[in-house]
């Protein structure tokens, strides 16, 4: 072709249409974005304490060799490496059935359990699979893989119910009627029990109201329970089939955080009260066929599953990694607990707390001090006076004593804060974190 003509060309396509979709804009994750910035001031020589990320590996968590005997035997036989059943391994899918089934609420088969590549694809794809028009209402604060996936389906901003931090994090029940009441595109309800990033685990009373709201409205619900096994503080966390009674639902678990093994990347789907309504019946059918196109997931973790979570040791092993984060939970609470600057809720269940700023408490001119001049320059090119002022504050944070947290604006919240994590092992770097913690808070609230 001669220059000319490829020119030519060129100007023809001067009008090509976009590459991106619009919903793209709504895919925030904060949550490793500050690993960014986190990085520049390791470089620097900073020392990072991870505050950021629920990975409890990454926090130093040993998997008890019990656990890697099994998987190593797994490994050991060729049958590990081969593809499996597009929903995932029957006997897998049979054992977790008859566990749900154990319950006494809903019961399932092995065809109402559908395989993922990590809980994180399971929620990919189902909001993938909803009409453009149709809304799933979730909480705020808002775990970001699913307020994402939900506005970038929609492209709009995510549609969220309030969870209430002078009410120990619960559900303002009264915000998600008066949603749902007034807008007929919400299809369902998505609740996160125990929850990420509050850390709080709902009362049954709390969970039987959302129930007949969803059947008053004729909503599905989708829980998210990938925490359901990991509460403290004597506390129960009711799964959606020991609630759901006749209303279509599903729930959503993982291994990432209860072996905890989140490089396996393995979560799974449980359909319930599948032939009640048919449009639900039809987005079942849908997801399982999405993942027949990819074939399956990832067989290791599936055939680990049953062998780990049947052996006698594992319920004590849980309950120990349990009392363990109830543990830091308390050490978290004498150091935070009172401040005046701060709304500070107890935690029930999961491995985060969200700490909150009282009212007015963050004002633009506010900041901590350095004296080191790269970090200096640093903070001069991240701190934006359009910033919402917990960003700032957790930049500054990071800046001065290297501990990362999320800010909660970036979990789709109108409050300002931030998550921690409460997976440090170790209980005395633990309380000294928190500690840093504690003083940058005071120091920053009372400057500028
Ligand atoms: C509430 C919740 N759901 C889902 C996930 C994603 O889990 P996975 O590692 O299986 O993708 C997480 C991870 O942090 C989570 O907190």
């Amino acid at each position: 072709m001669s220059r000319q003509a490829c020119s030519d060309a060129t100007l023809d396509r001067i009008m090509r249409q976009k590459i991106l979709y619009e919903g793209a804009g709504q895919l925030e994750y904060e949550i490793r974005n500050i690993v960014k910035k986190a990085e520049q001031l390791q470089q620097l020589g900073l020392t990072i304490y991870w505050e950021n990320i629920g990975d409890p590996i990454q926090k130093h968590a040993k998997i008890p060799p019990w656990i890697k005997e099994i998987i190593t035997d797994l490994v050991n036989k060729d049958a590990t490496y081969g593809y499996c059943h597009s929903k995932g391994i029957l006997d897998t899918r049979k054992f977790l059935a008859a566990r749900t089934n154990r319950r006494g609420g809903a019961q399932i088969t092995e065809n109402d359990i559908l395989f993922f590549n990590g809980l994180g694809d399971a929620i990919s794809k189902l909001y993938q699979f909803l009409h453009s028009s149709s809304r799933i209402i979730g909480p705020s604060p808002a775990y970001a893989t699913h307020s994402s996936a939900e506005a970038a389906h929609a492209n709009a901003a995510p549609l969220t119910y309030r969870l209430d931090p002078e009410n120990s994090w619960y559900p303002d029940l009264e915000d998600m009627h008066n949603q749902i009441r007034y807008n007929p595109n919400i299809i369902g309800i998505l609740v996160i029990n125990p929850d990420n990033p509050t850390g709080m685990v709902y009362p049954l009373e709390t969970l039987k109201k959302i129930v007949q709201m969803a059947r008053d409205y004729q909503l599905i619900l989708v829980s998210d329970e990938i925490y359901n096994n990991i509460t403290y503080h004597e506390t129960t966390s009711y799964a959606l089939s020991e609630i759901i009674e006749d209303v279509p639902g599903i729930a959503l678990s993982g291994i990432s955080k209860e072996l905890p093994w989140p490089g396996a990347r393995c979560g799974w789907m449980e359909f319930y009260n599948r032939n009640v309504d048919q449009d639900f019946s039809d987005l079942c059918t849908a997801l399982e066929n999405v993942k027949m196109t990819e074939v399956c997931a990832t067989t290791l973790p599936q055939k680990a599953i049953p062998l780990i979570m049947s052996d006698s040791r594992y319920d004590e092993y849980r309950h120990q990694l349990n009392q363990a984060i109830g543990a830091r939970g308390k050490i978290v609470a004498n150091i935070l607990g009172g401040l005046p600057f701060i709304h500070f809720n107890e935690t029930f269940g999961a491995f985060y707390n969200t700490i909150v700023f009282k009212n007015g408490v963050l004002k633009p001119e506010q900041f901590l001090e350095t004296t080191d001049s790269q970090i200096t320059q640093l903070l001069v090119e991240w701190i934006d006076p359009a910033l919402p002022l917990d960003k700032q504050f957790s930049y500054y944070l990071l800046a001065t004593t290297g501990v990362c947290v999320v800010p909660l604006s970036s979990f789709h919240s109108k409050l300002l804060g931030f998550r921690v994590t409460l997976l440090e092992e170790d209980p005395d770097l633990l309380a000294i974190i928190f500690e840093k913690i504690r003083n940058a808070i005071q120091e920053y609230c009372t400057s500028g």
